[in-house]
């Protein structure tokens, strides 16, 4: 069906590529707008500028339907839309760990004058509290007078790897808003969602705001708790896999995100944490959100712990050393090396004095990019190669499904250190393996 609201995207890297991507595909008219020509050109030729299972198809759903079009100007998609949704990126600005608006303000800034009829401009990228009320004044000032420009709020909660999935069928949907008009029109866009029944909260712009940093701060305190766990699991030799798998029993606690390893990474949680902290700083509830400094120091310290594992399977020293690197995206199924834990490992042993030979089934091009004091090679095996151990960083299918045996005939020492808990013991300590792990004997 063809919906009569017409949309626009603002910013097409990871959120707004995808909502583009699949609000064309749910019948509406969608025109997507980023500054970045190159970006748009690939975009609009069908071409994805990063890696995301099943997106590449819905985006050329959208060309070949002619419901989905990319542009680099802002006048275009003024006289376009009805409703505009904001998918810039929030980077960390500084050591502070503030986020950076600027991306924000220059979009807010180069529509708002060029409205000239009603419009809906909604807010998705993450924003501290209190950005939604003071863009809504912003775009006010800037607005011409009579177009009734609006603002809403509309957190993203989509995971990398599962963007179209969590578009399509999100577990919920959370919108802030000032008045009724705002969220007829939001009902409207989510009408087919809300038709399968996603809850459907309606809040004020700074609960909505704080909804999507409270959701991130509470998976990554739930990660860092398990990885808290394996670290008195290493001191007690208990196993940490057995513990998580004994705890996610209980329906209150749930065994998602409970996974004990190496600890998280990505574009998201580490950059919003921190976001979240200097937010409360300025709020003046700094100690409501203390608990976050531990959350994150717990997550960086299981970086170190699995460069002295490492180390310590070497003979204590890393001089000279050859370690093979399987993994180089900060999850699975992804080509997104941002604040990756398995990069930063690897740096570190390179760091050294280690040779560090990496390999990743999808992010190798953004790795060596950003890393070229690295080894890279086209293959699992070749990164095993004459290894002296081998770190499992980054728990691909791939890996998971490795044989010890054929691995066990390219390395040096058959010595593994399995970083996401991703191995059977077993099987590769019957193959002959000295097999270490985080937070396992
Ligand atoms: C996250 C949130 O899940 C999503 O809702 C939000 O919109 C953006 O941030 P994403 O960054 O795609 O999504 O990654 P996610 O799948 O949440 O994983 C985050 C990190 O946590 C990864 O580095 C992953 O390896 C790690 N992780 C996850 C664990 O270490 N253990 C777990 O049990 C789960």
């Amino acid at each position: 069906a063809q919906h009569k609201l017409r949309l626009s995207v603002i910013g097409t890297g990871y959120l707004g590529a995808t909502h583009a991507a699949c609000m064309a595909d749910l019948g509406f008219e969608v025109l997507a707008l980023d500054v970045d020509a190159a970006k748009i050109e690939r975009l609009a030729a069908g071409n994805l500028p990063f890696y995301e299972p099943g997106l590449e198809e819905v985006l050329r759903r959208g060309l070949a339907s002619g419901r989905l079009r990319f542009t680099t100007d802002f006048a275009e998609i003024a006289e376009f839309a009805d409703v505009h949704f904001l998918c810039v990126g929030t980077p960390q600005r500084d050591d502070s760990g503030a986020a950076d608006l600027r991306y924000v303000h220059s979009a807010v800034d180069a529509l708002a004058p060029l409205l000239t009829r009603p419009s809906l401009i909604v807010g998705k990228s993450t924003v501290p509290v209190g950005t939604a009320a003071a863009l809504a004044e912003r775009i006010a000032a800037a607005a011409p007078a009579g177009a009734e420009a609006e603002l809403a709020w509309n957190p993203e909660f989509l995971r990398e790897g599962f963007a179209v999935q969590d578009t399509l069928h999100p577990d919920r949907i959370v919108i802030g808003v000032r008045d009724g008009r705002a969220e007829a029109l939001l009902r409207e866009v989510y009408a087919t969602q809300i038709a399968d029944e996603t809850p459907f909260v309606v809040a004020d712009f700074q609960t909505a705001e704080l909804v999507k940093v409270s959701a991130n701060a509470f998976l990554a305190t739930k990660i860092s708790f398990i990885n808290a766990m394996a670290e008195v699991c290493e001191a007690t030799g208990s196993d940490v896999t057995k513990l998580s798998l004994a705890l996610s029993y209980d329906d209150r606690i749930g065994g998602k995100f409970l996974g004990p390893g190496l600890g998280f990474g990505g574009g998201c949680l580490p950059k919003d944490i921190r976001a979240f902290m200097a937010r409360a700083d300025e709020l003046g509830v700094e100690p409501a959100l203390s608990f976050l400094r531990e959350v994150d120091a717990i997550n960086q310290r299981r970086r170190a712990r699995m460069v002295d594992l490492a180390r310590e399977l070497v003979g204590g020293s890393f001089e000279g050393a050859v370690v093979g690197v399987l993994g180089a995206a900060f999850k699975p199924n992804s080509d997104d090396i941002r604040d990756s834990p398995a990069l930063d490992v690897a740096a570190k042993i390179r760091g050294q004095g280690a040779r560090v030979t990496v390999y990743d089934p999808a992010a190798l091009e953004n790795a060596r990019r950003a890393h070229p004091d690295l080894d890279y090679a086209d293959t699992m095996l070749a990164a095993a190669s004459d290894a002296s151990v081998v770190l499992l960083l980054t728990e691909w299918q791939e890996f998971r499904e490795a044989d010890p045996n054929v691995l066990a005939k390219v390395v040096a020492t058959r010595a593994m250190v399995d970083g996401r808990n991703a191995l059977d013991p077993e099987r590769w300590r019957e193959a002959g393996w000295t097999y270490r792990a985080l937070g396992r004997p």
